[in-house]
């Protein structure tokens, strides 16, 4: 696997580059998991904020509480690729100078999700860019019709050629322009919110996503010196300035990873705390957790497992923020192995995303799919096994049933666990679960 892995994560697994596609997490589940833990910061506002940074002129931008993933190191490799200067101290990188090149390799756009970000930033800043086509989780086909939209209606000519974007503004500045996202996709809303911050006038983006890493990212903004107003609901307006200052900020927590370790306390039947987290960001995880049992109590920073005893199964159906995160749905998944009774599970916003199922099924699961459902049966007895992910979320997943399994399950696929999450295995070791990196060397 092409794998750049940082030099914090050799020494947090004990493996170098080349191994890392063999490792596997070993887990032997069974033990309630008790204890406190904090999420790091969160990584898909990381990843735009990252992005955003081409906007930076002859000033300094410094960006804390980044989470120490894959997917960062190859975001602020871009951004050296357009020739910034990038400075790393523990959490933080300080971005300092001027973009240079509006073109990018494909070594680096091709490898993540969020370069597509990188449109947005890049032309704001020189009018053209030419970008690889994004990479990313292999969770179903994942266009980029609407970006491109986007993109025509700051009057930008735009292309795909040799499995690269290709566009030039036919005016520069750019103009203000009104947007209407047929789909509220959360990185469309963050291209048209990065074309709009230096445009001349008023820029109005109707049916944008909602999610708290658009509001992150207009905080940021803000910080800067834009003018955006309305980020967090359907209907964001932004006035164009002429040049953006300098500024330190704070990545958001993830709500991701809260929700991935709720849930690995959960699958356990342990009890704990989530500390340093934003509760109001994964409701609809903890309110389908209390409906099936789970005692669970939040404050303005914390949530709290007090005991599960599972009553009943659940039905959930994944939609745009405030619905349930198409993220977290590989997450619950396996709550509904382990309660009573029958569960159906939708996933709207990534139909195919479904990989996680036939792993499942090696652990004795019984669940039936019908393209974007699957129904679980609960209670079925379940054993250890060897499994892979395919993406972040599927490892989880598996990493958070295999807890609830009394036998050794070794779940494969770490690359992408060390793409999203930062000392994940650590952290639920610190909530005395048994787990542990190991390879197949
Ligand atoms: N879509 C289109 N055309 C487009 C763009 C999107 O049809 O041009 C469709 C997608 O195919 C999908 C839906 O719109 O069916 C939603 O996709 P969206 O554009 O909102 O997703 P994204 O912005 O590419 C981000 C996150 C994903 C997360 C989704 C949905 C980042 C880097 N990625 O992707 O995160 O699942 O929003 O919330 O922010 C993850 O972290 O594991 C992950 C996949």
């Amino acid at each position: 696997m092409d794998l750049n892995l940082p030099v914090a994560h050799e020494a947090a697994i004990g493996l170098t580059e080349p191994s890392v596609s063999k490792a596997f997490v070993k887990i032997t589940g069974g033990k309630p998991l008790h204890g406190t833990v904090t999420p790091d910061g969160a990584k898909n506002s990381a990843l735009i904020q990252l992005a955003a940074m081409p906007l930076v002129e002859d000033t300094w931008v410094k960006i804390d509480n980044l989470p120490g993933i894959t997917d960062v190191d190859v975001s602020i490799e871009m951004l050296r690729e357009c020739g910034l200067t990038c400075k790393r101290e523990k959490n933080a990188v300080t971005v300092i100078g001027n973009a240079k090149k509006y073109a990018f390799s494909e070594e680096n756009g091709s490898r993540i999700r969020s370069s597509i970000a990188f449109l947005g930033s890049v032309l704001s800043r020189f009018g053209r860019v030419r970008l690889p086509l994004p990479g990313g989780d292999a969770i179903g086909d994942r266009p980029i019709d609407i970006h491109l939209d986007v993109l025509r209606a700051f009057q930008i000519d735009a292309r795909v050629e040799n499995g690269c974007v290709v566009a030039e503004a036919r005016k520069f500045p750019l103009e203000g322009a009104e947007i209407f996202l047929r789909y509220p996709s959360v990185l469309a809303t963050v291209n048209a919110i990065l074309l709009a911050v230096k445009a001349t006038g008023k820029t109005v983006i109707v049916n944008a996503a909602k999610e708290p890493e658009i509001i992150d990212l207009a905080s940021l903004l803000s910080k800067m010196g834009a003018h955006v107003i309305g980020a967090g609901t359907e209907r964001i307006i932004v006035r164009g300035v002429e040049r953006l200052n300098g500024a330190e900020y704070q990545v958001m927590p993830d709500r991701l990873e809260t929700g991935a370790l709720l849930m690995a306390i959960v699958m356990s039947g342990g009890s704990g705390k989530i500390t340093g987290t934003i509760p109001e960001h994964v409701l609809p995880l903890v309110h389908t957790l209390r409906d099936c049992g789970v005692d669970i109590q939040i404050d303005d920073a914390t949530i709290e497992i007090k005991s599960v005893q599972l009553n009943k199964g659940f039905q959930i159906s994944t939609a745009p923020y405030p619905g349930f995160a198409t993220d977290l749905q590989p997450i619950i998944t396996p709550l509904a192995l382990v309660a009573p009774g029958e569960s159906a599970i939708t996933d709207t916003v990534f139909p195919e995303r479904f990989g996680h199922v036939s792993e499942l099924r090696k652990f004795g699961a019984d669940i039936k799919r019908n393209g974007n459902t699957i129904w679980v049966h609960g209670l079925e007895p379940l054993s250890g096994c060897e499994v892979a992910g395919g993406d972040i979320r599927s490892v989880v997943c598996l990493i958070n049933t295999a807890l609830s399994v009394g036998t050794e399950t070794k779940v494969f696929g770490v690359e992408h666990l060390l793409r999203g999450h930062a000392r994940f295995v650590d952290k639920l070791k610190s909530l005395e679960a048994q787990i542990d990196y190991s390879s197949a060397l």
